[in-house]
Protein backbone atom coordinates (compact mmCIF):
# COMPACT_ATOMS: atom_id res chain seq x y z
CA UNK A 1 0.00 0.00 0.00
CA UNK A 2 1.26 3.31 -1.21
CA UNK A 3 2.36 5.49 2.41
CA UNK A 4 0.63 8.49 1.10
CA UNK A 5 -2.52 6.10 1.45
CA UNK A 6 -1.31 4.69 5.18
CA UNK A 7 -0.78 8.32 6.49
CA UNK A 8 -4.71 9.06 6.08
CA UNK A 9 -5.93 5.59 7.27
CA UNK A 10 -3.63 6.15 10.12
CA UNK A 11 -4.82 9.39 10.79
CA UNK A 12 -8.61 7.44 12.12
CA UNK A 13 -9.00 8.25 16.01
CA UNK A 14 -5.85 10.30 16.04
CA UNK A 15 -6.25 13.62 14.13
CA UNK A 16 -8.87 14.85 11.34
CA UNK A 17 -9.04 14.72 7.74
CA UNK A 18 -8.87 18.00 6.15
CA UNK A 19 -10.15 18.09 2.47
CA UNK A 20 -11.29 19.97 -0.38
CA UNK A 21 -12.31 19.95 -4.24
CA UNK A 22 -9.74 21.38 -6.60
CA UNK A 23 -10.34 21.99 -10.17
CA UNK A 24 -7.71 23.79 -11.44
CA UNK A 25 -3.30 24.36 -10.45
CA UNK A 26 -3.73 27.82 -8.69
CA UNK A 27 -6.63 26.46 -6.38
CA UNK A 28 -5.17 23.38 -5.67
CA UNK A 29 -1.30 25.19 -4.74
CA UNK A 30 -3.83 27.11 -1.99
CA UNK A 31 -5.01 24.00 -0.94
CA UNK A 32 -1.62 21.74 -0.42
CA UNK A 33 -0.25 23.57 2.21
CA UNK A 34 -3.74 22.83 4.36
CA UNK A 35 -5.09 19.57 3.17
CA UNK A 36 -4.56 16.15 3.34
CA UNK A 37 -7.02 15.30 0.58
CA UNK A 38 -7.53 17.32 -2.40
CA UNK A 39 -10.19 16.03 -4.24
CA UNK A 40 -11.19 16.51 -8.41
CA UNK A 41 -14.78 15.98 -7.88
CA UNK A 42 -17.29 15.68 -10.73
CA UNK A 43 -18.79 18.42 -8.97
CA UNK A 44 -17.22 20.52 -11.46
CA UNK A 45 -19.89 19.66 -13.88
CA UNK A 46 -22.18 22.12 -11.36
CA UNK A 47 -19.94 24.36 -10.63
CA UNK A 48 -17.67 24.89 -13.47
CA UNK A 49 -20.04 23.51 -16.39
CA UNK A 50 -23.82 24.10 -15.67
CA UNK A 51 -24.46 20.91 -16.23
CA UNK A 52 -28.01 19.69 -14.41
CA UNK A 53 -26.45 16.81 -12.55
CA UNK A 54 -22.84 15.37 -12.59
CA UNK A 55 -24.10 13.03 -14.73
CA UNK A 56 -23.06 14.94 -17.84
CA UNK A 57 -19.15 15.14 -16.74
CA UNK A 58 -17.07 13.11 -19.22
CA UNK A 59 -13.79 11.14 -18.23
CA UNK A 60 -11.53 13.61 -20.74
CA UNK A 61 -13.11 16.39 -19.10
CA UNK A 62 -11.94 14.84 -15.39
CA UNK A 63 -8.58 13.86 -17.18
CA UNK A 64 -7.84 17.40 -18.37
CA UNK A 65 -9.20 19.08 -15.09
CA UNK A 66 -6.58 16.60 -12.88
CA UNK A 67 -3.61 17.53 -14.86
CA UNK A 68 -3.86 21.20 -14.05
CA UNK A 69 -4.56 19.98 -10.25
CA UNK A 70 -1.55 17.75 -10.36
CA UNK A 71 0.67 20.67 -11.22
CA UNK A 72 -0.47 22.23 -7.81
CA UNK A 73 0.17 19.38 -5.62
CA UNK A 74 3.30 18.41 -3.75
CA UNK A 75 1.82 16.85 -0.25
CA UNK A 76 -2.06 15.88 -0.29
CA UNK A 77 -2.78 13.10 -1.59
CA UNK A 78 -4.80 13.40 -4.92
CA UNK A 79 -8.46 11.34 -5.38
CA UNK A 80 -10.42 11.93 -8.60
CA UNK A 81 -13.68 11.14 -9.18
CA UNK A 82 -14.57 8.87 -11.67
CA UNK A 83 -17.73 9.90 -13.64
CA UNK A 84 -21.03 8.40 -14.28
CA UNK A 85 -21.08 5.41 -16.67
CA UNK A 86 -17.16 5.05 -16.68
CA UNK A 87 -16.85 1.82 -14.08
CA UNK A 88 -20.23 -0.40 -15.09
CA UNK A 89 -18.53 -3.38 -14.47
CA UNK A 90 -15.23 -4.30 -13.24
CA UNK A 91 -13.49 -4.69 -16.71
CA UNK A 92 -14.87 -0.88 -17.96
CA UNK A 93 -14.05 0.36 -14.49
CA UNK A 94 -9.93 -1.04 -14.46
CA UNK A 95 -9.51 0.42 -18.14
CA UNK A 96 -10.65 4.01 -17.25
CA UNK A 97 -9.04 4.26 -13.44
CA UNK A 98 -6.19 2.96 -15.47
CA UNK A 99 -6.62 6.01 -17.21
CA UNK A 100 -7.27 7.69 -15.70
CA UNK A 101 -4.09 7.26 -12.70
CA UNK A 102 -1.68 6.93 -15.85
CA UNK A 103 -2.71 10.44 -17.63
CA UNK A 104 -3.21 12.40 -14.05
CA UNK A 105 -0.59 10.77 -11.83
CA UNK A 106 -3.31 10.87 -8.96
CA UNK A 107 -3.31 8.78 -6.32
CA UNK A 108 -6.39 7.17 -5.81
CA UNK A 109 -9.88 7.38 -7.53
CA UNK A 110 -13.43 7.58 -5.97
CA UNK A 111 -16.42 5.58 -6.60
CA UNK A 112 -20.13 6.20 -5.87
CA UNK A 113 -22.02 3.26 -4.65
CA UNK A 114 -22.14 0.40 -2.44
CA UNK A 115 -22.71 -3.28 -3.05
CA UNK A 116 -23.88 -2.42 -6.45
CA UNK A 117 -19.74 -1.27 -7.05
CA UNK A 118 -18.02 -3.77 -4.39
CA UNK A 119 -16.82 -6.09 -6.84
CA UNK A 120 -15.17 -3.07 -9.14
CA UNK A 121 -14.09 -2.07 -5.84
CA UNK A 122 -11.91 -5.16 -5.13
CA UNK A 123 -10.90 -5.39 -9.03
CA UNK A 124 -9.83 -1.30 -8.58
CA UNK A 125 -7.48 -2.31 -5.53
CA UNK A 126 -6.29 -6.02 -6.71
CA UNK A 127 -4.63 -3.90 -9.85
CA UNK A 128 -2.94 -1.35 -6.76
CA UNK A 129 -5.53 1.50 -7.78
CA UNK A 130 -6.49 3.13 -4.12
CA UNK A 131 -10.07 3.40 -4.07
CA UNK A 132 -11.93 6.16 -2.09
CA UNK A 133 -15.73 4.86 -1.47
CA UNK A 134 -18.79 7.42 -1.49
CA UNK A 135 -22.16 6.47 0.41
CA UNK A 136 -25.40 8.36 1.35
CA UNK A 137 -26.07 11.20 -1.40
CA UNK A 138 -24.93 9.69 -4.65
CA UNK A 139 -25.52 12.83 -6.80
CA UNK A 140 -24.39 10.55 -9.89
CA UNK A 141 -27.57 8.41 -9.23
CA UNK A 142 -29.71 9.88 -6.61
CA UNK A 143 -33.44 10.98 -8.31
CA UNK A 144 -33.73 13.24 -4.98
CA UNK A 145 -30.96 15.23 -3.09
CA UNK A 146 -32.45 14.90 0.63
CA UNK A 147 -29.96 13.91 3.38
CA UNK A 148 -29.73 10.23 4.33
CA UNK A 149 -30.12 7.83 6.79
CA UNK A 150 -33.54 8.57 9.06
CA UNK A 151 -35.29 5.56 7.54
CA UNK A 152 -34.17 2.76 9.15
CA UNK A 153 -34.15 0.80 5.93
CA UNK A 154 -31.73 3.69 4.49
CA UNK A 155 -29.81 3.15 8.16
CA UNK A 156 -28.92 -0.40 7.52
CA UNK A 157 -28.09 -0.18 3.91
CA UNK A 158 -25.73 2.87 4.50
CA UNK A 159 -23.81 0.86 7.44
CA UNK A 160 -24.01 -2.57 5.39
CA UNK A 161 -22.65 -0.70 1.87
CA UNK A 162 -19.65 0.80 4.55
CA UNK A 163 -18.48 -2.67 5.77
CA UNK A 164 -18.63 -3.98 2.23
CA UNK A 165 -16.21 -1.22 0.98
CA UNK A 166 -14.00 -1.79 3.77
CA UNK A 167 -13.95 -5.39 2.79
CA UNK A 168 -13.23 -4.78 -0.89
CA UNK A 169 -10.10 -2.55 0.18
CA UNK A 170 -11.36 0.99 0.21
CA UNK A 171 -9.08 3.10 2.18
CA UNK A 172 -11.76 6.08 2.96
CA UNK A 173 -15.74 6.59 2.66
CA UNK A 174 -16.91 9.64 1.68
CA UNK A 175 -20.69 10.15 3.76
CA UNK A 176 -22.50 12.62 1.81
CA UNK A 177 -25.47 14.30 3.65
CA UNK A 178 -25.55 11.39 6.12
CA UNK A 179 -28.06 11.86 9.65
CA UNK A 180 -25.53 12.31 12.03
CA UNK A 181 -25.88 9.05 14.74
CA UNK A 182 -26.04 6.92 11.38
CA UNK A 183 -22.42 9.01 10.62
CA UNK A 184 -21.30 8.35 14.42
CA UNK A 185 -22.23 4.82 13.93
CA UNK A 186 -20.85 4.30 10.02
CA UNK A 187 -17.54 6.02 11.52
CA UNK A 188 -17.36 3.61 14.55
CA UNK A 189 -18.20 0.50 12.72
CA UNK A 190 -15.59 0.67 10.35
CA UNK A 191 -11.74 1.01 10.73
CA UNK A 192 -11.04 3.03 7.84
CA UNK A 193 -11.70 6.60 7.77
CA UNK A 194 -14.88 8.66 6.94
CA UNK A 195 -14.97 12.20 5.19
CA UNK A 196 -17.75 14.00 5.97
CA UNK A 197 -20.39 16.43 3.65
CA UNK A 198 -23.34 17.55 5.25
CA UNK A 199 -22.47 14.37 7.77
CA UNK A 200 -21.73 16.05 11.18
CA UNK A 201 -18.94 16.30 12.68
CA UNK A 202 -19.22 12.40 13.78
CA UNK A 203 -16.80 11.34 10.91
CA UNK A 204 -12.94 11.32 10.55
CA UNK A 205 -12.55 14.22 8.31
CA UNK A 206 -14.72 16.62 6.41
CA UNK A 207 -14.75 18.06 2.72
CA UNK A 208 -16.34 20.47 1.34
CA UNK A 209 -16.75 22.21 -2.35
CA UNK A 210 -14.03 24.70 -2.67
CA UNK A 211 -16.52 27.37 -4.70
CA UNK A 212 -19.22 26.86 -1.98
CA UNK A 213 -17.20 27.66 1.54
CA UNK A 214 -15.41 30.46 -0.52
CA UNK A 215 -18.73 32.27 -1.28
CA UNK A 216 -18.66 31.82 -5.10
CA UNK A 217 -21.75 29.75 -5.35
CA UNK A 218 -24.91 32.03 -4.87
CA UNK A 219 -26.65 28.94 -3.22
CA UNK A 220 -26.73 28.81 0.38
CA UNK A 221 -26.84 25.01 1.58
CA UNK A 222 -27.55 24.24 5.53
CA UNK A 223 -24.09 22.08 5.12
CA UNK A 224 -21.71 25.10 3.78
CA UNK A 225 -20.16 27.15 6.31
CA UNK A 226 -19.02 30.48 4.00
CA UNK A 227 -15.41 31.19 5.35
CA UNK A 228 -15.21 33.94 2.52
CA UNK A 229 -17.17 36.06 0.66
CA UNK A 230 -14.87 36.32 -2.76
CA UNK A 231 -17.75 37.11 -5.09
CA UNK A 232 -17.74 40.31 -2.87
CA UNK A 233 -13.59 40.69 -3.17
CA UNK A 234 -13.69 39.91 -6.93
CA UNK A 235 -16.57 41.96 -8.16
CA UNK A 236 -14.73 44.94 -5.85
CA UNK A 237 -11.89 44.09 -7.85
CA UNK A 238 -13.40 44.20 -11.05
CA UNK A 239 -15.86 47.52 -10.84
CA UNK A 240 -12.28 49.37 -9.71
CA UNK A 241 -10.51 47.67 -12.89
CA UNK A 242 -13.48 48.77 -14.97
CA UNK A 243 -13.26 52.73 -13.26
CA UNK A 244 -9.92 53.26 -13.71
CA UNK A 245 -9.84 52.12 -17.65
CA UNK A 246 -12.39 54.22 -18.24
CA UNK A 247 -10.90 57.14 -16.80
CA UNK A 248 -7.81 56.50 -18.37
CA UNK A 249 -5.84 55.93 -15.46
CA UNK A 250 -5.02 52.34 -15.82
CA UNK A 251 -2.19 51.33 -17.41
CA UNK A 252 0.10 53.97 -16.02
CA UNK A 253 3.54 54.25 -17.62
CA UNK A 254 4.81 51.71 -15.26
CA UNK A 255 2.87 49.43 -16.94
CA UNK A 256 3.89 50.23 -20.23
CA UNK A 257 6.82 49.43 -21.98
CA UNK A 258 9.49 51.75 -23.63
O1 LIG B 1 -17.81 15.79 -6.65
C1 LIG B 1 -17.51 16.22 -5.53
O2 LIG B 1 -17.08 17.36 -5.34
C2 LIG B 1 -17.69 15.31 -4.41
C3 LIG B 1 -17.68 15.90 -3.04
C4 LIG B 1 -18.98 16.56 -2.79
C5 LIG B 1 -17.35 14.91 -2.01
O3 LIG B 1 -17.90 14.15 -4.59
Amino acid sequence: MQQKIKKIINKKNKSKIVSLTAYSKNIATILDDFCDIILVGDSLGSVLYNYKSTREVSLDTMIEHSKSVRMGIKKSLMVVDMPHNTYRNSKEALKNAKKIMSKTKCDAVKLEGGKKISQIVRTLVKNNIPVMGHLGLLPQSDKNFKFKGKKIFEKNKILKDAKLLETAGAFSIVLECVETSLAKIVTKKIDIPTIGIGSSNNCDGQILVFDDFIGLNPIDVRFVKKYSNIKKVMTNAVSNYAKDVRKKVFPLKKHSYN
